[in-house]
């Protein structure tokens, strides 16, 4: 009994060792299953018991219980130390810390066609103008016909206008929502139509989808000097004095009298580029008093209401106002474009 006792003991102090020595959670573990596991010392030693005489039996029985709370005690107060060391690595790893630095965030820009939108508008606004919009498939009576373009006429020629069906296009320009105000408002108004227009034609100062403003205002005197003040408005304010305006007369079904607006090319300042073809002007939209045809077609009568209308190309006015020389640039979205026009 004394060699057993003494094993015992020996084996005792050599696992509370190896359980303070226990890195981890699995380590600690495998001491308790080779000590007091079902195959572990403390089950061998029992089965040596048997060999002692009988009235040692108990002592030595109970010599084992002690080992066994021993263990146990130094057993969980490790078990105890190492999950606190977990959870405390488990807390440092998934904390936040406030004061680093976030991760860069790229900031969005508004697009260059975008901003020229909103800044017209603005502008207009001042002079009382509010915004109307119309569908992008149009009948072909308000993208032509009811703006006085009879079916022969050259604007509809297959070649520009993008044809859905017989009765519809993608509207070849912002005009029919002349028609669409005419028709639900009440005059006097003003009225401004910003939208996506489609025409079969591509260069570097065209482009299949470009953007108009339109423009109309409808009351009862009204005249050339209204619309051209108006414009002046418009581009002085937009360009500021940098860049030469011209009004050149023209033709558009729907006016009379029609002029067309141009601006200073901004790429060669007037002295001839490819932008400008060589002619120093870049040719910004038409204009005009409303023709008294088209108020015949909405049933106003022209004896009573006067008007005038003009619509711009968006693009040519970005193109001026930041001196870009290839219409197709705002349609590429390369980034490097238009990261320029973060704000
Ligand atoms: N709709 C014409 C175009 O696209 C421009 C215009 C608008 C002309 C209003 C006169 C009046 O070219």
């Amino acid at each position: 009994m004394k060699l057993l006792t003494s094993s015992l003991d020996e084996k005792l102090q050599d696992a509370i060792k190896k359980v303070s020595a226990a890195k981890d959670l699995q380590a600690l573990y495998d001491v308790k299953v080779s000590f007091a596991g079902k195959q572990g010392f403390l089950s061998e030693i029992m089965k040596e018991m048997a060999k002692l005489p009988k009235e040692e039996k108990p002592v030595f029985g109970k010599e084992v219980n002690r080992a066994k709370g021993e263990f146990e005690t130094a057993y969980s107060s490790r078990e105890g130390q190492l999950k606190d060391q977990e959870l405390l690595a488990k807390v440092r790893q998934d904390s936040l810390d406030v004061s680093l630095p976030g991760p860069q965030v790229a900031a969005g820009a508004k697009h260059p066609i975008h901003l020229v939108f909103e800044e017209a508008i603005s502008i207009l606004a001042r002079l009382g103008y509010t915004v109307r919009t119309g569908p992008q498939i149009e009948k072909d009576w308000y993208n032509f016909e009811a703006l006085n373009i009879p079916p022969d006429h050259p604007a509809r020629d297959m070649q520009d206008t993008f044809y859905i069906d017989n009765e519809h296009v993608l509207r070849t320009h912002t005009s029919p929502v002349q028609i669409h105000a005419l028709l639900t408002e009440k005059p006097p108004f003003r009225a401004l139509a910003p939208g996506s227009v489609f025409r079969k034609d591509s260069d570097v100062s065209h482009s299949p989808n470009f953007h108009q403003i339109e423009g109309l205002l409808v009351d009862h005197k009204v005249s050339m000097a209204d619309l051209k003040g108006t414009i002046t408005f418009l581009f002085s304010e937009m360009f500021g004095g940098a860049v030469k305006t011209r009004f050149r007369p023209s033709f558009f079904p729907f006016t009379e009298p029609s002029a067309e607006f141009d601006c200073s090319c901004p790429v060669c300042s007037g002295k001839g580029c490819r932008l400008c073809k060589n002619s120093g002007w870049i040719e910004i939209g038409g204009s005009g008093l409303v023709n008294p045809r088209v108020f015949e077609a909405v049933k106003l009568d022209p004896k009573v209401w006067q008007g005038f209308a003009f619509g711009f190309g968006i693009e040519r006015m970005a193109m001026i106002k930041y001196g870009i020389d290839d219409i197709r640039l705002f349609n590429e979205n390369d980034m490097r474009f238009l990261r320029q026009f973060t704000v």
